[in-house]
């Protein structure tokens, strides 16, 4: 990594009528492959930031061209501190990126904002301003309250996407970004104090979204803004992203055994789909129907499996091989069918039930066993 050092602005003591000195501010840049926007970042930021506002800025760069050899050349012509930190193994992405910016910065206040110039930099000092006049340790800047949009034009489709990936999210998370309009926006302010670091798993681009969940700052204020389009070169968003961003939420949401159970349930269920395909396609092939029905289970079984893996356990995949976690995992869904019939005979026989109930306390006794097994024995914690 290299770091760069300018002379820092002198702090002025602020007019009696201007908003109280709200503090020290890390501005967080994540960069990948952005050099034709380093300039004119830069210089409108200059132009942006008042004298008295202390600001450093901290490029945290995973590119494979030469943006961080820009950064530096531009930095010479800085007023403010400029510093890039270039990783050589760039782990989550754009969130990995700015949770490694915010464990560098030792400042009052830090802020994140794209390189692309897609957030104006004259609302650096707005937000961290409102941060202090409101007493809130984050400040959004969103395009859906009243005076924030979208500029240009954005697609229907595109615009429909996001809306629907906005309300998804806020259905997911109500009590988390209550009062956050704009819970996707990567452009924000949030007090150094109110980020606990530990408790953060950065996957993706949705790095707001994982501060708000996993930090829960106590307070919140939103600012409007207006969503320019890209000064030069393309979004670095792929389908991919897409993908991972479901998986971002499934991480968020399955934080709770209970909802980890409950994600479990539902992934179970899902299963029926694949096990009656496989029953209807292997009795059409003439297997024997009840051959059919072991074999059909292992499809389901199978596919609760990968669910699993992507969504509900992805960040405790590393304590054992994934051919001894499918093995361990089947061996359990297996048990789980056989331990249900001589459990029903005890309900039915020993405790007198009806068959119906006692099928149903069955199901729920072996989901249960299965569940805390399958987290103690196949996903250590
Ligand atoms: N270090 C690093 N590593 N930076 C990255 C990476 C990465 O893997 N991927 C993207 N970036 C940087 C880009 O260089 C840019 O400065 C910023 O992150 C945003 O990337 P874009 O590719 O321009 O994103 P976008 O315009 O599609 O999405 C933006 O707007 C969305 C709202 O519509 C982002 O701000 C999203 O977070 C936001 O949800
Ligand atoms: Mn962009």
């Amino acid at each position: 990594p290299h770091a760069l050092h300018a002379p820092s602005a002198p702090h002025l003591p602020e007019a009696a009528d201007e908003a109280p000195a709200p503090g020290s501010v890390t501005l967080i840049i994540p960069t990948f492959n952005e050099s034709g926007n380093i300039d004119e970042l830069l210089s409108r930021l200059a132009a942006a930031l008042p004298a008295h506002l202390p600001v450093s800025v901290l490029f945290v760069d995973d590119s494979t061209d030469d943006t961080p050899a820009v950064i530096e050349k531009a930095a010479l012509d800085c007023a403010f501190p400029v510093e890039v930190l270039h990783r050589e193994s760039p782990d989550g992405g754009l969130g990995g990126a700015v949770v490694e910016g915010i464990g560098r910065a030792d400042t009052d206040w830090i802020v994140v904002m794209d390189a692309d110039l897609q957030h104006p930099p004259h609302l650096v000092p707005e937000l961290v301003g409102e941060g202090a006049r409101t007493g809130a340790d984050l400040v959004v800047a969103s395009r859906y309250i009243a005076g924030g949009s979208r500029a240009g034009l954005a697609g229907n489709y595109r615009i429909a996407v996001s809306r629907g990936a906005t309300w998804l999210t806020k259905g997911l998370f109500p009590r988390a970004l209550r009062g956050i309009s704009d819970p996707m926006s990567g452009f924000f302010a949030m007090r150094r104090s109110a980020v606990t670091e530990e408790a953060l798993k950065p996957l993706g681009y949705k790095i707001l979204l994982e501060l708000a969940v996993r930090c829960r700052p106590a307070r919140v204020a939103e600012v409007p803004f207006v969503f320019q389009d890209r000064f030069s070169g393309e979004s670095k968003s792929t389908a991919r992203e897409g993908l991972r961003f479901l998986t971002h939420l499934a991480s968020l949401r399955s934080s709770t055994p209970l909802a980890r159970m409950i994600g479990f349930g539902l992934i179970g269920l899902s299963g029926f789909v694949p096990n009656l395909a496989a029953l209807w396609m292997l009795t059409h092939t003439g297997m024997n129907y009840l051959v059919a029905e072991v074999v059909a289970n292992q499809a389901g079984v199978l596919w609760n499996f990968l669910l699993i893996e992507t969504l509900l356990f992805r960040d405790r995949r590393r304590h054992r091989h994934w051919a001894d976690r499918l093995g361990r995992f089947t061996l359990l869904a297996n048990a789980d069918l056989l331990l249900r019939i001589p459990l029903i005979a005890v309900f039915v026989g020993t405790w007198g039930f009806g068959v119906l109930s006692a099928t149903a306390l069955a199901l729920v006794t072996t989901f249960v066993l299965r569940f805390a097994a399958t987290e103690a024995l196949v996903y250590l914690p």
